[in-house]
């Protein structure tokens, strides 16, 4: 039996997600452009509605892994209306003590596979420059560093590289 579970968020599992996001951002600050203090302030209902993709209507994909029934890893796929061909990255977190195991790169490829059947020709993600495991993990999977170095945030030296990898049906 494989050590951990990936699954599809849902409204109902809304405090699964809430868990590992707040994590995420407490855990590496620098990795995402939102900070833990704007998100640990959102109540219960917002967590929830963030999930509700019919009433938002968006078309994503949110996973979490679990391993135990812990919540030790989460990813989105995300297709911003109006270009449906690219299916953007966000929110990737596995939790420290168990990076390494593959749990990214599964998150990854149940992204990649749900962007293909939505006819998706790419993805696409930014990555802080200065976060190696994560520039080297995307590297490894087939990314490629495409266009300017943005600001992660407002007034932040951080710089973020945007990625996209194209997507191969035959593959
Ligand atoms: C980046 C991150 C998501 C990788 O998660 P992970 O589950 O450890 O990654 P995987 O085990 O699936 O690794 C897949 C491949 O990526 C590469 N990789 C992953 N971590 C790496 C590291 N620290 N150094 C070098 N290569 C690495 C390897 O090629 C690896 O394959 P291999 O182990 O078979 O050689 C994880 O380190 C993390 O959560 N970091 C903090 C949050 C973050 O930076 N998120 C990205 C925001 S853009």
């Amino acid at each position: 039996m494989s050590e951990f579970e990936i699954k599809i968020l849902t409204p109902e599992t809304w405090e699964l997600y809430k868990s590992a996001r707040l994590n995420s951002l407490k855990e590496s600050p620098d990795s995402f452009g939102s900070i833990y203090n704007q998100e640990a302030v959102l109540s219960d209902a917002e967590w929830k509605s963030r999930l509700d993709l019919k009433s938002r209507d968006i078309d994503a994909l949110p996973l979490i892994a679990e391993h135990k029934g812990q919540p030790v890893g989460i990813a989105w796929g995300f297709i911003h209306k109006p270009n449906l061909q690219v299916t953007h990255i966000y929110q990737m977190w596995v939790s420290p003590e168990l990076r390494g195991k593959g749990i990214a790169k599964s998150l990854l490829l149940e992204i990649k596979s749900w962007a293909l059947g939505r006819g998706c020709s790419l993805m696409a993600l930014g990555v802080t420059t200065s976060n190696e495991a994560a520039v080297n993990f995307y590297k490894s999977f087939g990314f490629v560093a495409a266009g300017q170095l943005e600001e992660l945030r407002a007034n932040s030296p951080l710089l973020v590289q945007p990625m996209t990898i194209e997507l191969n049906s035959a593959v």
